[in-house]
């Protein structure tokens, strides 16, 4: 079976000592995972080091930071390379979210450049694609996502590609409460897996999991994780409340 993974985004929330508090209730309250069922916290750099200290010594569950640089290392003031983050213990990343596509002009091209260098340091990147809501009203949304797709991913090897995680998170549902279906989220990361397959195989394809992002919520996590293409989520809003995530975290398949 493919991984089944929760993971929170907290985005640019939280003190220390609250996402410590949390931290300490959602590991404290989830019901244990089983070997399929993973769980993530993408946590603000500052914090990764304490993520780190909290999550230590459990099974199936990660710290991620939720960006990296491209480059290796150098006179690049204010950014963080993979080797800093895995000299930290880090073991994952989210890379693509829509947010810093949109305010930090993230092209698919400069992922790319992300994607390899996780990858050359084994850090997994949780790959973020999802289209605007224009591009879903002119029913553009497939080619849209695959062509993220093809200019971030598909220069990769097979066994390279098995090794991320992808997030389909369709922009015109993050933080805006407006839940994409569980058949939209379905019929998208059905065809997804499809463009794997069409490129690496169905082998390759049915190994990678795709998780759903766009107000994922306790009340909506079991109908959206029921589905046969839907691996779990990446969660922003009601990842930061503790018993939301915990109850997210329990819907896994
Ligand atoms: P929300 O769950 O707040 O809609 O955010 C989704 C997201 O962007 C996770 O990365």
């Amino acid at each position: 079976m493919r991984k089944q993974i929760a993971a929170a985004n907290w985005k640019m929330n939280l003190t220390l000592t609250q996402g410590e508090q949390l931290l300490d209730t959602v590991l404290a309250k989830h019901h244990a995972l089983t070997t399929d069922q993973q769980v993530v916290f993408a946590v603000p750099f500052p914090y990764l080091q304490a993520a780190q200290q909290k999550v230590a010594g459990r099974e199936n569950v990660f710290v991620a930071a939720q960006n990296c640089y491209s480059k290796k290392s150098g006179a690049y003031t204010g950014e963080v390379s993979v080797e800093m983050l895995q000299s930290l213990g880090v073991q994952v990343a989210v890379i693509g979210h829509s947010e810093r596509r949109e305010y930090f002009n993230e092209s698919n091209r400069f992922l790319a450049e992300k994607i390899n260098i996780c990858l050359e340091y084994s850090i997994t990147p949780i790959f973020c694609c999802g289209e605007p809501l224009q591009i879903r009203e002119a029913i553009m949304q497939n080619e849209f996502v695959k062509n993220q797709m093809e200019e971030s991913l598909f220069h990769l090897s097979a066994e390279q590609i098995k090794k991320l995680v992808i997030a389909y998170e369709p922009i015109w549902a993050i933080g805006t409460g407006k839940t994409a279906t569980s058949e939209q989220a379905q019929d998208m990361q059905a065809y997804l897996r499809n463009v794997l397959a069409d490129k690496y195989g169905d082998a390759v394809a049915e190994k990678i999991s795709i998780l759903y992002g766009g107000s994922v919520k306790a009340n909506n996590a079991n109908e959206l994780f029921s589905q046969r293409d839907v691996d779990g989520g990446l969660v922003g809003g009601a990842s930061i409340i503790a018993d939301e995530f915990v109850a997210i975290i329990n819907a896994l398949k």
